[in-house]
């Protein structure tokens, strides 16, 4: 299994492409089960979830085909050929690896009528269960039943809009109840969506195939149904968790990066705290950019929350950030249980950091030393990564597999950047 080594104490410069977004990517792939034509999506990133959602498609049927592109800031083009749907069975191996694969289970249903589709299951980070995506379906009609471990829905007859409205706002069920309603007679409202970007760039495209959807970045989506939905060619957003942590890196490592394609819009949460920690952000023509001075950042508070808050997604890394702050600083997760798994980890390199429920208290050091290092899920992956930018002497990171999952050649990026950075193999 590969490992990532790091020398710590580089200053950063130069450049870093941000890469297309994960967490839209793979929505959009699920998207193409709702039309017979071909989906062509660009700016696709090079991620181990892309090509595992990949193949579930495949599984179903569906033509893949993937054309690389060159260098670090060119997406990959995938087209996405869903013409018949032969199979509408998605596993639990294939689940259980990788939650968002159940977000095939509303296009399925819209399209062909049927799914069976696992139950995620527990999940490194919480419970995490699917109870409104399946109150979503419901609502529009689908009849829906959990045996063994699997959820079964029907809508032979087809779905018909409704009024769902969330007790809490669910990205993914958003997104559930978005696809469903596509193809659905007449019209669906859904209150209190989710107002993430990735949600809007999932309704620009569905726009794309031919849906008809009405008050995008709003927490009240209105679609109109339509019989069919087409083929398009749509480019996926930018990854707005890639460059907040870009950003954050070059304000623990010091030194200015220039962050191309990110924009300052989808972060506003994160540049707030940022410069209050001290960091300098500036917009340049590409992008934006990213200046620390060399001293060490303050301690800022910060409280994960819904899109325009701070993204759970961010909070892993901005806390490996304020390890080092001067001061204490108070991080609060509210979206997610159990997200706190990176705390023992960033320990080894020396922080100091107590939990207490959902609130961690970190009290910055003026330094931390490398140690090996394990991931332990996606964004607390990263973390590490982050922390070892700023250690003295070699930080092994160990269950890379967890990076590649979401971060499109991160050491690639960060060495392109200044940084003291490798794969090794075993
Ligand atoms: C998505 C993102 C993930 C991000 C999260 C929050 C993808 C692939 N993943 O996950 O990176 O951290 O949004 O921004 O896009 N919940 C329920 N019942 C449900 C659905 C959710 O109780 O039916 C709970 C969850 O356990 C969690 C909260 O709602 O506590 C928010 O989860 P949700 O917004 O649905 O996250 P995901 O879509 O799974």
């Amino acid at each position: 299994m590969d490992r990532i080594r790091i020398h710590g104490q580089r200053r950063l410069a130069g450049e870093i492409p941000v890469s297309g977004a994960k967490n839209a990517a793979l929505k959009l792939m699920a998207a193409s089960l709702l039309t017979e034509e071909p989906l062509t999506l660009s700016n696709m990133p090079r991620l181990a979830d892309v090509r595992a959602m990949g193949e579930l498609l495949r599984s179903f049927g569906v033509g893949v085909t993937v054309s690389l592109g060159g260098g670090l800031g060119e997406g990959d083009q995938m087209r996405l050929a869903a013409c018949n749907i032969q199979s509408a069975f998605a596993s639990y191996d294939m689940v259980r690896k990788m939650r968002a694969s159940f977000q095939v289970l509303a296009p399925l249903l819209a399209r062909h009528g049927e799914a069976k589709v696992s139950l995620p299951g527990g999940c490194a980070i919480g419970a995490r269960p699917v109870d409104l995506h399946l109150k979503a379906l419901k609502a529009l009609g689908a009849q829906v039943e959990l045996a063994d471990g699997y959820v079964l829905a029907n809508a032979k007859g087809g779905l018909t809009g409704a009024t769902i409205e969330f007790p809490f706002v669910s990205v993914g069920a958003t997104e559930t109840a978005l696809m469903a309603a596509t193809l659905a007679k007449g019209e669906t409202v859904i209150e209190n969506a989710a107002r993430e970007p990735e949600i809007e760039d999932l309704a620009r495209c569905l726009m794309a195939m031919g849906a008809r959807i009405a008050g995008l970045g709003t927490s009240r989506l209105v679609v109109e149904g339509v019989k069919q939905l087409y083929g398009a060619d749509y480019a996926v957003m930018h990854d707005r968790i890639e460059a907040g942590t870009y950003a954050i890196a070059a304000a623990i490592a010091g030194g200015e990066v220039e962050l191309i394609g990110a924009k300052r819009q989808s972060n506003g949460a994160l540049i707030d705290l940022l410069e209050k920690a001290g960091a300098r952000v500036s917009d340049s023509n590409r992008g934006i950019a990213v200046h620390m001075n060399g001293a060490r950042p303050r301690a800022v508070d910060c409280s994960t929350a819904p899109y325009p808050g701070f993204p759970t997604d961010l909070q892993a890394q901005f806390m490996a950030l304020m390890c080092v702050a001067d001061g204490s600083s108070v991080i609060k997760e509210t979206i997610f249980e159990n997200r706190f798994m990176h705390v023992p980890e960033l320990a080894r390199l020396g922080a100091d950091i107590k939990v207490t429920g959902d609130v961690a208290v970190v009290r910055g050091v003026e330094k931390l030393r490398g140690a090996p290092v394990m991931a332990t899920d996606l964004r607390a992956s990263v973390s590490l990564v982050l922390a070892g930018l700023e250690a003295e002497g070699e930080t092994i990171v160990n269950r890379v597999y967890h990076l590649d999952r979401g971060f499109d050649r991160l050491e690639q990026k960060l060495s392109q950047a200044g940084a003291d950075i490798a794969r090794i193999g075993e």
